[in-house]
């Protein structure tokens, strides 16, 4: 069997089920892989990644969601024939020095880049996608998201995006080798802002609110989330104070040969879809 399988990762979230989508739309070859995708991948099993490489060109991976396995994946990866390989990253992940935030991230981007495969690297600032497939969609179903966001602007990137970049990556061989692309938004806009257009295409009264780092920490661990995990998402607010991840950058554009999409076309796209009704029972 030759090897021109594409190993996508990460494949029931919210980029890749949307590169595997896109793959198999041009035709190629693709395995979906997650602990609940067709193929069955577990970071903390590595018995069940080398299935996953069977006869594999090129794998979109999404890092494991705690610092460790990923050395170990690329040199199976490099054992099994794999030749490429494209992480997802997050923005700006070299400015993010000693904070405790995205250790995972930065622990993949060390095994990818320093591997002998052909390597690009995805670093998106926040996706817009937070606010109706993610973290912020239960607070706004509630009518108010309460974040310790501040005044900073955020260049929030459509999902839709960075599965286009992801693509373009995996299908244009050699010519996005030991890159990394910073992928933003076309404009920054503060959290309250965000809230205000969801709010007016939704027709909802929803609300921004501005709590403090302690307040927020605390109510994720109210809501179930571990001390450590809450910290560390606390930690990705602080790097947005400091405005190391705020500016935007044509690395989207120059990839794609096109501009970003805006945050107004995905929340008039999400609304029109119901993401911020409340619907009627029965
Ligand atoms: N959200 C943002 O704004 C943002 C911005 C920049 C970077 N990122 C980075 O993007 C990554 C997340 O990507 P995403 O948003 O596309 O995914 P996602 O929607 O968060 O979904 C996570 C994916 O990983 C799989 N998964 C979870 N635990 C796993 C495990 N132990 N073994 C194997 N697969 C596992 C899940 O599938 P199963 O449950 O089926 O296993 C799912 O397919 C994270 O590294 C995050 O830091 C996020």
């Amino acid at each position: 069997m030759s090897n021109d399988t594409t190993l996508v990762l990460g494949a029931t979230g919210k980029t890749g089920r949307r590169i595997a989508a896109r793959l198999r739309l041009r035709g190629a070859q693709v395995r979906t892989a997650s602990r609940s995708s067709s193929t069955r991948f577990d970071w903390s099993d590595p018995g069940s990644w080398d299935v996953a490489l069977k006869d594999v060109d090129a794998v979109y991976m999404v890092a494991p969601p705690v610092p460790g396995p990923a050395h170990e994946f690329v040199a199976r990866a490099e054992a099994a024939g794999v030749r490429r390989l494209v992480l997802l990253s997050g923005r700006g992940a070299d400015t993010w020095g000693d904070s405790t935030f995205g250790l995972e991230m930065r622990a993949a981007e060390d095994a990818v880049r320093g591997s002998a495969l052909e390597w690009t690297v995805l670093r998106p600032s926040n996706f817009a996608q937070n606010f109706d497939e993610d973290l912020f969609h239960a607070p706004l179903l509630a009518g108010e998201l309460a974040l310790p966001a501040g005044p900073v602007p955020e260049p929030f990137i459509d999902v839709e995006d960075v599965a286009d970049a992801a693509t373009a990556v995996l299908t244009e061989p050699g010519r996005h080798a030991g890159r990394i692309y910073e992928l933003t938004g076309p404009r920054g806009i503060t959290f309250g802002e965000a809230v205000e257009l969801i709010s007016r295409a939704s027709g909802r009264e929803l609300t921004y609110r501005q709590v403090s780092h302690d307040e927020y920490a605390a109510a994720l661990v109210g809501q179930g989330w571990g001390e450590d995990d809450a910290h560390h998402l606390v930690e990705m607010f602080v790097l947005m104070e400091r405005e190391l991840i705020s500016a935007t950058t044509d690395d989207l554009a120059t990839l794609l040969g096109r501009a970003p999409r805006t945050f107004e076309e995905y929340v008039v796209r999400a609304a029109a879809a119901g993401a911020w009704e409340i619907r009627s029972e029965g």
